[in-house]
């Protein structure tokens, strides 16, 4: 089914206004509330689950908790039927904390520490990831698997498409084509080899077993079309399908990964989140149908299913009316406002860096009678701490109100992923509240972050 004759996805000017009178609501319900704040709509988190396990009813999502691991949204998660992606031992004590059973995590990242290891083993995820032999060599030291535990063995594969790198085996070989037209890929699926007959050998040596074979690939970030993973699947097939003629290996369980995008870049991109996952859901049949073999596929999506329904409020603690600004190496005199917020780069707004996120936030007063006046003017947008490097660059464009005043608010939206996981405690400035609330019901409810 396709629903690219509906509305695209809704154009961030209409869901500012939007979102910003839900805000006001939660804030009138609970004057409590402090700033910073990450808020999170559950409604709108609900929709998103549901969006999955409708468009994508065959891949059982493993949210990746780096994206956000804050314990009432982990349990949110939990109690929706959701699996996890924990990528080190800390992340996978903090799911274990709240009682999720090893059989619904997998741990992802390739390279391990000892604690890495020691929690593996108490804790017993249901798949872990590597990329090189040492890392077999390290799970033998460790005494993995053993008689009561049998992971998942998977091997991260490197895409040379995408944007997230760092790790990953590289058996898609640029090649020169043998009729000197230029260079092709071809599938190396050698390294792999390598790396499952030391897994074999650990097996035979110490009568254990791992729980069976799979593959591991991340397509990159944010992206807004099914082709990569399309790419990715095939290639999971001509590497799982050498494997076993060649070898007698048999691979089974395959994980696509993260990168399905947010709201924010699905509507920059004219597509529709429902359409996206339509599509991999699609390639996935078709991978179930080529391979040959009883498969079972799972991903690990993250910014997907928080990002949109997480907003950030910061507040001004100081606006004052400056007359002289740099614009792009040039000197102008011309009004402008210089505004100091409780959250910056050093906080929730690491994105600017991380994800190269520029922020457009919306000025707003708690009451919407309370209109701010004045003609739209430019202004310079610092974070609390008293590092020069803590300003958010808005758009040239960007403008504010001239009578914004000392106390005043700012909506960001898109904010649900990579945001307080990536804040730091640079100058000590002050934490974090969280705030999970339902304009369905008018539930609000807050958190310190400092006691996660
Ligand atoms: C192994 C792994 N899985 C999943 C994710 C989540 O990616 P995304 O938030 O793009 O869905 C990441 C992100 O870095 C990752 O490294």
């Amino acid at each position: 089914m396709t629903h690219r004759n509906l509305p695209i996805s809704p154009d961030p000017l209409e869901v500012k206004p939007v979102l910003t009178a839900a805000i006001r609501g939660v804030l009138a319900r609970d004057p409590a509330i402090t700033t910073p704040c990450l808020l999170f709509d559950l409604d709108r988190l609900d929709r998103q689950i549901d969006l999955w396990f409708d468009a994508m009813p065959s891949v059982q999502p493993h949210f990746a908790i780096k994206a956000c691991d804050a314990l009432p949204i982990l349990e949110h998660f939990r109690d929706r039927g959701v699996a996890f992606d924990a990528a080190t031992g800390g992340e996978l004590e903090t799911l274990s904390r709240l009682g999720v059973s090893g059989d619904k995590i997998v741990m992802t990242h390739p390279i391990r520490s000892q604690n890495d290891l020691e929690t593996i083993r108490q804790h017993r995820p249901r798949a872990v990831v590597v990329q090189r032999v040492e890392e077999i060599v390290k799970f033998a030291d460790a005494g993995i698997p053993n008689e009561n535990y049998s992971p998942l063995l998977l091997i991260r594969i490197a895409l040379p498409y995408s944007n997230l790198n760092k790790f990953g085996v590289p058996c898609i070989v640029p090649t020169e084509r043998s009729d000197g037209l230029g260079m092709t890929t071809v599938f190396d699926y050698r390294p792999l080899k390598q790396i499952f007959t030391a897994a074999r050998q650990l097996e035979r040596e110490r009568h254990v077993r791992f729980g069976g074979y799979g593959f591991a690939g991340h397509v990159g970030t944010n992206t807004t079309s099914p082709t990569n993973y399309q790419h990715l699947l095939a290639t999971f097939r001509l590497l799982g399908q050498e494997l076993r003629h060649r070898t007698g290996i048999r691979v089974n369980f395959f994980d696509i990964g993260g990168g399905y995008c947010d709201e924010l870049h699905a509507s920059r991109a004219g597509i529709v989140q429902r359409d996206l996952l339509a599509g991999i859901s699609r390639a996935v049949e078709r991978f179930r149908l080529d391979y040959g073999d009883d498969v079972e596929v799972i991903a690990e999506p993250g910014r997907f299913l928080i990002a949109d329904s997480g907003a950030v409020v910061a507040r001004a603690k100081i606006v004052t009316d400056s007359y002289f600004r740099s614009v792009a190496g040039t000197e102008l005199f011309e009004k402008h406002k210089v505004i100091h917020l409780d959250d910056g780069v050093y906080g929730n707004l690491m994105g600017q860096i991380h994800d190269e996120r520029v922020y457009e936030p919306i000025p707003f007063r708690r009451n919407a009678s309370d209109t701010m006046t004045g003609p739209p003017i430019p202004c310079i947008l610092w974070g609390p701490t008293c590092d020069s490097f803590d300003r958010i660059i808005p758009p040239e464009s960007y403008r504010v109100p001239d009578g914004l005043q000392t106390g005043d608010y700012f909506l960001f939206d898109c904010m649900g992923a990579y945001s307080t996981v990536t804040a730091t405690q640079f100058n000590r400035t002050e934490p974090t509240m969280l705030v999970l609330y339902r304009n369905s019901t008018g539930e609000v409810r807050r958190f310190s972050t400092k006691s996660q």
